[in-house]
């Protein structure tokens, strides 16, 4: 029901985080910037995995299928470097593709630093789960989510599909 709060998962995608979880600062990031929305959302579940295609899909697939999770949210392992492969995890358990979601983060991103254009972010469903990614810095995560929260959006999102 829309009645109850959105339940997210969250997924730290980082080989070094997943040595030293100390060295994830964007998963507590996300964690606080969801506290502050006044209730609205409950953070369910946040795993920290290496930059490992298999992994991440065990992750994401599994959460999917569970019910009080409605926004699967991952950081990082978007870019072009040779270990990032997040969209390549991703992108072949979308049911649907939200490329108004990608022109939302990547044109908001793209006034604080040219490098958002490095940022290979995807989104869409699975089920009645939206899943974004996100880039893995703290300045990154903080601003994609604002964006994702401007105007309501996220919450209307995940209330047209739960
Ligand atoms: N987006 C925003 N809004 N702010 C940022 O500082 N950093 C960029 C980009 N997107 C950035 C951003 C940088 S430096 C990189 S390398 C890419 O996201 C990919 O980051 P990732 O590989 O950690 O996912």
């Amino acid at each position: 029901s829309n009645m109850t709060t959105i339940g997210v998962a969250l997924l730290t995608v980082s080989d070094q985080a997943s040595i030293d979880a100390d060295a994830d600062k964007s998963g507590p990031t996300i964690q606080a910037i969801l506290k502050e929305q006044g209730g609205k959302f409950t953070c369910h579940e946040h795993l920290i995995v290496p930059d490992d295609i298999s992994q991440i899909q065990d992750v994401v697939k599994k959460w999917a299928q569970q019910d009080d999770i409605h926004w699967i949210i991952t950081a990082g392992g978007t870019g072009f470097g040779v270990r990032d492969h997040t969209p390549e995890a991703i992108k072949p358990l979308l049911e649907r593709e939200a490329s108004g979601l990608l022109h939302l983060l990547l044109s908001t991103s793209l006034k604080y630093t040219p490098l958002a254009a490095l940022s290979r972010p995807v989104a869409g469903t699975i089920g009645k789960t939206l899943v974004v990614t996100l880039p893995g810095s703290v300045k990154a995560v903080k601003e994609n989510l604002q964006a994702l929260f401007n105007g309501g959006l996220v919450e209307h999102a995940i209330d047209l599909i739960r």
